[in-house]
């Protein structure tokens, strides 16, 4: 059955999941194993989950928790490319429509593009600059 409405406990199983598959992939896996383990029992990934089940409660339902700045981890974990934040998105894409109905998973992937190019923009990837649409990216 899907969701259809986003609280907590789902964000937590949608989360869980997806990092469970997420980490079988042959191009994005290896950063989230060199940076946290391939263990997703242990105290990295514990507290990886938890920082994501707060990120996307407060980007989908305002819930206030999260309090970090999301970009800095990605500067530091290895060479990304455009391709790289392609797959995730797709990745990402397939899994929240597996947990939620069509309009929910949307927002979700609304959200995750936005994220995914002001990510790219910080680390100069794929960027061109003429494009007047970076300036109206918001969350
Ligand atoms: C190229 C695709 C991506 C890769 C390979 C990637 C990889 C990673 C890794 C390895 C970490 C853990 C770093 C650490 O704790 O040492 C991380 C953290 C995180 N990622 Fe990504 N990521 C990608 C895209 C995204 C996107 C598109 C989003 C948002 C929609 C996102 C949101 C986050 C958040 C919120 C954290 C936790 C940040 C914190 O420490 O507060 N990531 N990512």
């Amino acid at each position: 059955m899907l969701e259809t409405e986003v609280d907590r406990a789902n964000i937590e199983k949608m989360v869980r999941s997806f990092y469970q598959m997420l980490i079988k992939d042959d191009i994005v896996g290896p950063f989230f194993i060199q940076a946290l383990g391939d263990d997703l029992k242990n105290d990295k990934w514990q507290e990886h989950y938890k920082l994501l089940d707060d990120f996307w409660l407060m980007l989908m339902t305002g819930e206030k928790g999260y309090k970090r700045d999301p970009f800095l981890p990605h500067v530091s974990i290895g060479k990304l490319y455009e391709e790289t934040f392609e797959r995730w998105l797709t990745l990402f894409d397939t899994h929240v429509h597996q947990h939620y109905i069509p309009k929910i998973a949307k927002k979700f992937n609304k959200k995750a593009e936005i994220l995914a190019k002001k990510f790219m923009q910080g680390l100069e990837i794929g960027v061109n600059p003429d494009d007047k649409n970076w300036a109206s990216y918001k969350l």
